[in-house]
């Protein structure tokens, strides 16, 4: 079973296609990076994905763990079932600021506890050990109990994968979950998204600025341009002349973090384009 499959999705806004006739398949356990110029569809796409945004794509069919998330612009009638299996990372407001930390991770519960008990925020003994071992597990147990406004911007994106770790997550979606961190909490929170994916076996696809990251991370990566896949396949297949045109010139510096700032093995493709 495909963990994420897309097929023939398409938006538009106004005149300008977001996502243009997008075809898309993951396999459980993938980790694949989402990579392209602003404005390119990146967000687009991983909200049409969760099953969030109403049920407004102008076509296409999307599917999560085998299960119909929207088709033809319409949103499944039990979405809740499938994004009860889809964890998200995005770039902010990723917690609710006046609750602890573990109780924002419980939240991944929530889904599971009845409503009554959900509303009254109790959770049992059993389910806050659950959250404390997901916190950590992302390092960070020891902010369990403090508010998440109170947390740096990588705790709080760490948090969010103790989310969807305690949420049992299949599938992870990432946007952009380290554009305002510095190195080393982006290697922090790359590293946990890592291990999401390699221990727990969850499907990761992760939007990205920084190639040089992309590459570290991801053995596969998907390039968009206006709305549309113009790559798919192993990094090590992206070459500089392609990354050059994706991101045009200047933009294209801009977007490879220079070595020295992340310890980082850039691959040779950026080796190459340095
Ligand atoms: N709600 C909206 N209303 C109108 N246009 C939108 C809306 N959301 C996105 N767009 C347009 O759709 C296109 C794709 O936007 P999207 O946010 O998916 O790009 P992105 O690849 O995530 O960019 P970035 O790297 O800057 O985050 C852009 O041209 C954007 O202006
Ligand atoms: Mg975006």
């Amino acid at each position: 079973m495909l963990a994420i499959e897309v097929s023939g999705l398409s938006k538009t806004f106004g005149s300008r296609k977001a996502l243009d006739d997008v075809h898309l398949a993951l396999e459980a356990g993938e980790m694949v990076a989402l990579i392209g110029a602003s404005g390119s569809g990146k967000s687009t796409l991983l909200r049409h994905l969760s099953g969030f945004v109403r049920g407004d794509a102008d076509g296409g069919e999307v599917h999560v763990m085998g299960e119909l998330v929207q088709r033809n612009g319409a949103i499944a009638a039990d979405v809740r079932r499938v994004r009860a299996q889809i964890g998200f990372v995005f770039q902010q407001f990723n917690l609710v600021d006046r609750l602890t930390l573990l109780t924002n991770v419980l939240t991944g519960l929530l889904h599971r506890v009845p409503t009554h008990r959900s509303l009254l925020k109790l959770f049992t003994r059993e389910e806050r050990a659950l959250g404390l071992k997901a916190l950590a597990e992302v390092g960070i147990d020891d902010y369990a109990f403090q508010r998440a406004s109170t947390l740096s911007g990588g705790q709080q994106q760490r948090a969010a994968i103790a989310r969807a770790l305690v949420q049992g997550a299949k599938v992870v979606l990432a946007d952009e979950p380290i554009a305002s961190l510095d190195p080393e909490s982006s290697r922090k929170v790359m590293d946990m998204l890592a291990r999401v994916n390699r221990d727990h076996g969850c499907a990761v696809l992760v939007s990205l600025h920084q190639v040089d990251i992309a590459l570290q991370y991801c053995k596969r990566v998907v390039a968009m341009r206006d709305g549309r896949v113009v790559f798919d396949g192993p990094a090590t297949e992206l070459s500089p002349a392609f990354l050059q045109s994706l991101y045009g010139g200047e933009a294209f510096a801009d977007a490879v973090t220079p070595a020295s700032v992340l310890p980082l093995q850039p691959s040779a493709a950026i080796r190459a384009a340095a």
